[in-house]
């Protein structure tokens, strides 16, 4: 994660040296293209638990049966400083410090939009953490995608939460943690049927197994995580959350990534797969994917660089001398820019511009 937090840091800085100049750049849309991560699954597959897994907090509503009813937009800001809190856009100005309130409110925020109900509305919840301990990142709780209506549902739901899992999906900057329970059969997954649809080539698809601790005594899941039963891009990764008992109990994050990590080494069948397997592995591939995206657009953005400095000089061309205060600002800011880009290929993309000339 360090790698990838110094180069998010370092292309953030970029933006925001354009940014505050009040430059009409591409560059800040840029980097509101940058990947978000959603879940899709079917209900209870693990979506919630996978994703708080991702982000180290306990924040999100879990549990048996339809808990997540609304799409929760969050967004993860990178700070300065110690003090970690939580904002919802639905209530400017209220600081979280306690994420068991934040929990709390998502669930009530839920019930404001659609009743105590197991209706479920497209309306997203936005909520931003800023915490010294994130990279800058975009994460999509969704509703579980499902078969049949169920008492008090309409009959359209099953279309509608589909179409809603596909308007976040369907984009090609989503990265997609397809989430397939192991105690399921995975030809009745809905989360590989549909993120097959909108990523056919599996560029930016993710298999992830969960529940593998929960399946039938005398099976196992060797087949599924070495890609017999489905084979997909990047290799499956098995989970093993936290049960509802353990919820219940309040067993919290690391006592269970300790169990996690325990449960791979020490079961015979996984064990020559456990360097891996489980939630930490999720995160460090992630991150690892991430940052190769990032790079990979950083030629397009020093392009738009090169622009805008030709543009900055043909301007100052037209103004003639004296130059003015306005086009000092740019040229600083550009002079900003260039240098954070230096800085990112020496330490990111190994002392080589596009152009092929050393750092
Ligand atoms: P979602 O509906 O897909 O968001 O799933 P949740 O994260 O809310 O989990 C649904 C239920 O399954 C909860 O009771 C979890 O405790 C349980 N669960 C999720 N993943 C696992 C797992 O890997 N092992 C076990 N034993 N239970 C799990
Ligand atoms: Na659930
Ligand atoms: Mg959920």
């Amino acid at each position: 994660m360090e790698s990838l937090i110094s180069l998010v840091n370092k292309l953030q800085r970029a933006c925001t040296a354009l940014g505050d100049h009040g430059e009409e750049s591409a560059l800040p849309t840029l980097w509101d293209s940058l990947p978000t991560i959603a879940v899709v699954g079917g209900q209870s597959s693990g979506k919630s638990s996978v994703l708080e897994s991702i982000v180290g907090k306990d924040f999100l509503p879990r549990g048996s049966g339809i808990v997540t009813r609304r799409p929760l937009v969050l967004q993860l800001h990178k700070i300065d400083g110690e003090r970690e809190y939580a904002e919802f856009m639905h209530l400017p100005r209220k600081r979280f410090t306690d994420f068991a309130l934040v929990r709390k409110e998502i669930q009530d925020e839920t019930d404001r939009e659609t009743g105590r109900t197991k209706q479920i509305s497209p309306v997203p919840i936005h909520l931003s953490i800023y915490s010294p301990n994130v990279v800058n990142l975009t994460l999509v709780d969704l509703p579980g995608l499902t078969k049949v209506a169920v008492e008090g549902q309409p009959d359209s739901i099953v279309g509608d939460i589909e179409n809603m899992v596909r308007s976040y999906i369907e984009k090609p900057n989503c990265i997609i943690l397809a989430i397939s329970p192991a105690n399921q059969d995975l030809a009745t997954s809905d989360a590989i049927k549909i993120s097959r649809e909108v990523d056919p080539k599996g560029e930016r698809t993710f298999g992830v197994l969960t529940k593998i601790d929960l399946m039938d005594k005398g099976t196992d899941a060797v087949d599924m995580l070495e890609g017999r039963s489905y084979r997909l891009q990047y290799p499956w990764i098995g989970i093993v959350n936290r049960s509802q008992a353990d919820i219940n109990k309040n067993v919290d994050m690391i006592a269970a990534r300790r169990r996690e990590r325990e449960y791979f080494a020490n079961t015979p069948e996984y064990k020559h797969l456990a360097h891996r397997m489980g939630s930490e592995h999720l995160g460090k591939i992630l991150s690892k994917h991430l940052e190769q995206v990032i790079k990979s657009r950083i030629p397009g953005i020093q392009s738009l660089i090169n622009k805008t400095i030709a543009e900055l000089e043909s301007e100052l061309n037209r103004l003639g001398k004296p130059i003015a205060a306005d086009a000092g600002g740019k040229l600083y800011a550009i002079v900003e820019i260039c240098r954070i880009f230096d800085q990112i290929y020496k330490e990111h993309l190994d002392g080589v511009r596009p152009g092929g000339e050393k750092v």
